[in-house]
């Protein structure tokens, strides 16, 4: 079986990885990345261009693809490829419109009931200044469209949210993905990703994890697309893990087949645990990077039957099984980023780190450049751990850190620090 990965960071490096591991899969980055590399082939395309991604689908004669990013779900990749019968993983154009438009995810939870901050939504620029103005406490301004993690301004007065608005709505830094804001409530509290599959119909909780999104140390510095992950986080009781299917999952996929767009493929929330409460900051219609690494090491066995069988829309009764009960993921970066940063840099280390036991380097921005790995990205590698407890996997996913080096390797030395007890 053929098995096309669209996209090429380290959550694609993870698919790849695990899907790869079944006996008779093939897999092949679309364009996939030097690790992608090791465990298939890659082929260079432009994920969101749906008439390479299917040229390219009919070439190789995939039985299935997997798109990993949200910028090709919200571009209708899936929708191309399934028409010309090709299973595709991942939701529909109109179903990726829970990532694609902000404002039409805030709007949906309202239709249904599902927890979230209060919100206001504007297309005019002075209009949303006088709000901020009146409101005069600390608010959220987002812009509406995708804006690669970078459209969201958490500002703690209003001269901070008036300025966001300028960015967004007058300066457009996001183009069209800022023709409306949307104006939050600022909630305090635990950021948790909570990942489940669905084939439309019924879905398949996955693990909690946690993301650490500032670049530095102590949850400081500027916003990033994640710099390491952990699985599970304590803060997720029983409790409140029943209450996020109950509350959140339930009534969305509930929501989303009832409004005619039933969802398929992997849902991604985002979510804030105030006082015990989980509340939805945003959907994500794909699995978080890194919170994807740290899943799939976890995860024991295939998991072929959920992803064929969210892509055809039926998967039955099949469940996860989890094999470690923790793991922790901690992303080597470029120095510089989220900011500018220089490519090209040599690697080196890789062999050694991945021969620790029950630790897996995952690639993000790599390529080949003869025999040796360089740097091509911001975020370079994600080296990730199991371990029987949190501490265990820290330890673990630290001793292979230090052994890889590139110049200006730029990390965070406490993810986990809310689950560990040694550091
Ligand atoms: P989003 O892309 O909407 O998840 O926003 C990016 C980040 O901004 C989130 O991961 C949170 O850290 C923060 N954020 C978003 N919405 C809120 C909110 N209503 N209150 C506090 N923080 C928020
Ligand atoms: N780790 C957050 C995201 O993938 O959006």
């Amino acid at each position: 079986m053929r098995v096309l990965i669209v996209g090429g960071g380290a959550r694609e490096h993870a698919l790849a990885w695990r899907l790869s591991q079944d006996p008779g899969v093939e897999v092949i980055g679309a364009p996939g990345n030097a690790g992608i590399a090791a465990v298939g082939r890659t082929m260079a395309v432009d994920p969101t261009d749906a008439d390479q991604v299917v040229a390219l689908a009919k070439q190789e004669s995939a039985d299935l693809v997997v798109v990993g990013p949200e910028a090709p779900l919200v571009a209708g990749v899936v929708d191309a490829l399934r028409e010309h019968g090709i299973d595709a993983f991942g939701p529909d154009r109109e179903a990726a419109q829970l990532e694609g438009s902000k404002i039409f995810s805030k709007e949906f939870m309202a239709r249904h009931d599902i927890p979230t901050a209060g919100f206001a939504v504007f297309d005019d620029p002075d209009a949303a200044t006088r709000y901020i103005e009146e409101a005069n406490r600390p608010l959220v301004v987002k812009a509406d469209g995708l804006a690669a993690g970078k459209g969201v301004i958490v500002a703690s007065d209003a001269k901070e949210a008036i300025a966001g608005v300028d960015r967004i709505m007058r300066e457009r830094a996001f183009g069209d993905a800022g023709d409306r804001v949307l104006i939050e409530e600022c909630l305090v509290g635990q950021e948790v990703s909570y990942h489940v599959i669905s084939d439309g119909e019924r879905f398949i909780p996955l693990a909690p994890a946690q993301d650490h999104k500032r670049a530095f140390d102590g949850d400081k510095g500027p916003n990033t697309g994640g710099m390491g992950a952990y699985s599970p986080p304590p803060v997720v009781t029983p409790e409140i893990e029943q209450k996020i299917l109950d509350r959140v999952i339930e009534p969305t996929l509930r929501g989303m087949a009832v409004e005619g767009r039933p969802f398929r493929g992997a849902l991604f929330v985002g979510l804030m645990i105030v006082d015990g409460e989980p509340l939805v900051l945003e959907y994500n219609t794909r699995f978080g990077d890194p919170e994807c690494q740290t899943l799939m090491t976890r995860w024991k066995g295939s998991i072929m039957p959920l992803i064929r069988g969210s892509a055809q829309g039926d998967f039955g009764g099949l469940m996860p099984e989890w094999e470690a009960p923790a793991s922790l993921c901690v992303v080597l970066a470029a120095g510089g980023y989220p900011g500018s940063y220089e490519k090209g840099k040599v690697i080196t280390g890789l062999e050694d780190a991945s021969a620790l036991p029950k630790v897996t380097v995952f690639h993000a921005g790599t390529v080949l450049d003869g025999d040796a790995v360089v740097t091509s990205g911001g975020r370079v590698l994600s080296v990730t751990a199991i371990g029987e407890t949190i501490d265990e996997a820290a330890e673990r996913a630290y001793e292979a850190v230090a052994k890889i080096e590139f110049e200006g390797k730029q990390l965070r030395q406490d993810i986990g620090w809310r689950a560990r007890t040694r550091r």
